[in-house]
């Protein structure tokens, strides 16, 4: 076995290179010039401190790029060549490369990006979110890179947080569907690393990052262990289950305790608990921030000690050399065992045998002729149509007559960055200029939609600055306002710019104020808006909102985002997204849709009756369709069951519209009474099927009374005997639960 071979090969290694295997450096600790990170100098290796890394410190993974150019396949192939030879020469083991690939290959010009992962859940089709990440995969490994720090399966559920845009959402079933969909596109199905079209996926980042207090990234968290495992816990069994190889740690505090130095995480709850056989690899400079930023050890020796102590594999340092000597020291000190070294190093050796890349340590893009086709294109084009949620239509505003005159507007209209958003051709997601070209942008889609001369461009406000996140310059509001003359309607794109971790954090959650203007001075001129949400989080519109007659969410829907919002906007395609968060309302009502009854008293009127609060824009689940969609005959197949019995859950839908579409069956369940307060709702099952003008189906979901359970007030799992209540579509049917049954999970009480 690979864990056999793994031992063999570590036996072998001394404990020089032992700790080297276990330091991972970015790209620009060996690359020429100074501050690669900032500059626009073509990528080039510097041999001295190649040498260095790999020869003296014997360096054993390398992560990112060294400046924010996006480059070819040809010179990825050609950087990581050197590094393998190198590597192979001087310690008989290739370096393990990774970047974020995360909704395509990350600093790649020519590859091919899909949705980021908020759209992807948006899709409600784990299928889509399955051939995504394999195309990723797929164009990474043609990069010779073999590993990918995605999926995040952190929760959605804080809206100010700036990495919304990279999770699933706020819930945790859909989270969980869609992390192991991911786990199974990037590692294939078996999880065999060996085809060369795959590679190594990182779930991230363990656990309950995101759940900041402050709604501000790397924050401090604090979380009941009761929630932890309600809420924020079950994404990573289920990806841990689906075979993932390594996974990434939360960079912040949780309860006071810095995740990277808390052992009943790391290795109860993640090793032992979980099961997690794979590399544990820090985030950026985290052992360093045990000391220097949580002030939790005096020195950063003793950040180290307590780090690998508690459970990590691997050190993504990233900038020197400091882990490495000071970890060399600890094991001769005795300070950390040579038994917890062997552990690590086996783990991340391992997880080079899976790859194959002692035989084949670097690929070559001949290989792969696949690479940003035309097909890897048309499935990030069907998952950007099936992504983008219509969240209101006034009078059928939409779709717009084929010989509309419209305007386009708004700081997000001629834009391929927002479009993409953060981790495309740049971490901060700027500098795509020179490699978009051939995509559309909502403005270029338009106009090949409608025609040019049907089609006036003012921006209004744009984005000029790629180190302004959020504030818009240039603004002309005017302008735009005079551009509305002669028009039927405005397609005014609002949204963000983009943004990735803490430069993203926000103080006001509210849309721009100027964005705020411009609606206001275009909704004077009497024309219809349509409003075009193009943001990594939910932005509050209240404000606005009223006057558009149209509102439609793109998320950051990648290269081939404005030409599905086209075909949506003149009905070529008929929306099918829905919302996997809670859109709110007001910044002092921010919930979610699976909460305590006592933050919800009052029914949002014409929704699902099961849907909490008036004080939120647009529910978790929402999304509308050009055609309608009846539910009846909601029916389960027992109305009593005992314990873990499996029943089904069976309802007919009805397309009782003129168009085709699409649409995501959402089964709900409520307990009505628990011995730990029940959540309002919980979404349980769903499936997206396909619906022609006047088709019925019957929907049939299987069912465990598993599926109802909840943690307990002894941190187990338990489904509880009493009245159940299931919905779907407008639809409900009681189930009753006669006996009350636990699942014990060797849960180890007091994590937290
Ligand atoms: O993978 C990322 C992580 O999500 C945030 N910090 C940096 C890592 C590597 O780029």
């Amino acid at each position: 076995s690979n864990e056999e071979k793994a031992r063999q090969i570590v036996q072998k290694l001394t404990l020089e290179e032992k700790v080297g295997q276990m330091t991972q450096i970015t790209l620009d600790v060996i690359t020429k010039g100074k501050n690669a990170f900032e500059s626009d100098e073509p990528l080039s290796l510097d041999a001295k401190l190649v040498k260095e890394a790999i020869a003296k410190y014997k360096v054993g993974s390398v992560l990112n790029t060294a400046n924010n150019r996006a480059r070819t396949p040809e010179k990825w192939n050609e950087v990581i060549t050197m590094l393998q030879k190198e590597s192979m020469s001087e310690i008989g083991v290739p370096l393990l490369y990774g970047v974020d690939a995360i909704h395509g290959t990350t600093y790649t010009a020519g590859a091919t990006f899909f949705p980021q992962q908020i759209g992807m859940a948006a899709t409600w089709n784990p299928e889509l979110n399955r051939i995504g990440s394999e195309i990723c995969a797929y164009e990474t490994r043609a990069s010779s890179i073999p590993w990918t720090f995605s999926p995040v399966l952190d929760m959605g559920r804080n809206p100010a947080w700036p990495r919304i845009w990279e999770t699933y959402g706020e819930d945790v079933y859909l989270t969980s569907v869609m992390g192991a969909a991911a786990v199974d596109g990037y590692e294939g199905k078996n999880n065999d690393l060996t085809n060369k079209n795959a590679v190594a996926s990182c779930i991230k980042h363990f656990v309950a990052y995101g759940a900041e207090k402050s709604g501000k990234d790397r924050t401090p968290t604090y979380l009941p262990e009761i929630e932890l495992r309600e809420h924020y816990l079950p994404s990573y069994k289920a990806a841990i289950d689906a075979g993932s190889h390594t996974i990434m740690i939360n960079s912040g505090i949780i309860n006071g305790i810095p995740v990277h130095a808390n052992y009943k995480i790391l290795t109860t709850l993640l090793k032992e608990e979980l099961g997690f056989k794979g590399l544990v690899v820090t985030d950026w400079a985290d052992i360093e921030n045990i000391h220097n930023r949580d002030k939790v050890s005096a020195t950063h020796k003793e950040a180290v000690k307590l780090a690998i102590n508690a459970g990590i594999d691997m050190a993504m340092v990233p900038y020197n050399y400091n882990f490495t000597t000071n970890l060399i020291e600890l094991v001769n000190e005795g300070e950390v065992s040579m038994e917890r070294i062997d552990d690590a190093v086996t783990r991340i050796v391992q997880v080079k045998l899976a790859l194959n890349l002692f035989d084949k340590p670097y690929t070559d893009i001949k290989d792969y002729p696949d690479f940003g086709s035309k097909k890897h294109e048309d499935a990030a084009y069907k998952a950007a149509s099936e992504s983008i949620t219509l969240l209101k239509n006034n009078k059928n505003i939409l779709p717009l007559p084929k010989n509309a005159k419209v305007l386009v507007t708004g700081p997000n209209a001629n834009s391929m960055r927002t479009l993409n958003g953060g981790w495309s051709y740049s971490w901060q997601g700027e500098k795509v200029h020179e490699f978009t070209d051939k995509y559309n942008t909502i403005l270029k889609s338009i106009q090949n939609k409608l025609g040019k001369s049907n089609v006036k461009y003012a921006a209004g406000l744009e984005y000029v600055n790629d180190g302004q996140y959020f504030e818009e310059q240039n603004i002309n509001i005017q302008e735009a306002v005079n551009a509305a003359k002669g028009v039927d309607y405005i397609v005014l794109c609002i949204g963000e710019n983009t943004y990735t971790e803490a430069p993203g954090n926000l103080d006001d959650l509210y849309i721009s104020k100027n964005q705020e203007a411009l609606t206001e001075a275009l909704a004077k001129t009497g024309k219809p808006i349509i409003m075009v949400l193009n943001e990594g989080r939910p932005r509050l519109i209240s404000n606005i909102e009223p006057l558009a007659k149209g509102v439609i969410h793109t998320y950051l829907p990648g290269n081939f985002g404005g030409d599905a919002l086209a075909d949506i906007l003149v009905g070529e395609v008929n929306p099918s997204g829905k919302l996997p968060y809670t859109y709110p309302k007001y910044p002092n009502a921010l919930t979610t849709y699976d909460h305590k009854p006592s933050e919800s008293s009052e029914k949002m009127e014409g929704m699902y009756d099961y849907v909490g609060s008036t004080s939120i824009q647009y529910p978790f689940g929402y999304g509308l369709s050009y055609t309608d969609f009846d539910y009846s005959n909601l029916k389960v197949s027992k109305s009593e069951i005992a314990g873990d019995e499996s029943f089904t859950v069976s309802v007919k839908v009805k397309n009782s519209g003129k168009r085709d579409g699409q649409e995501v069956v959402q089964l709900f369940s409520k307990d009505l009474y628990a011995s730990v307060t029940p959540d309002v709702v919980r979404l349980r099952r769903f499936d997206k099927i396909d619906l022609k003008a006047g088709e019925t189906k019957d929907i049939t979901f299987k069912v465990f009374g598993k599926d109802l359970a909840f943690i307990g007030q002894d941190m187990e799992y338990v489904t509880e005997k009493g009245d159940f209540k299931l919905y779907v579509g407008d639809q409900e049917v009681d189930l009753k639960v006669t006996s009350t049954v636990k699942f014990p999970k060797n849960s180890n009480k007091g994590i937290l």
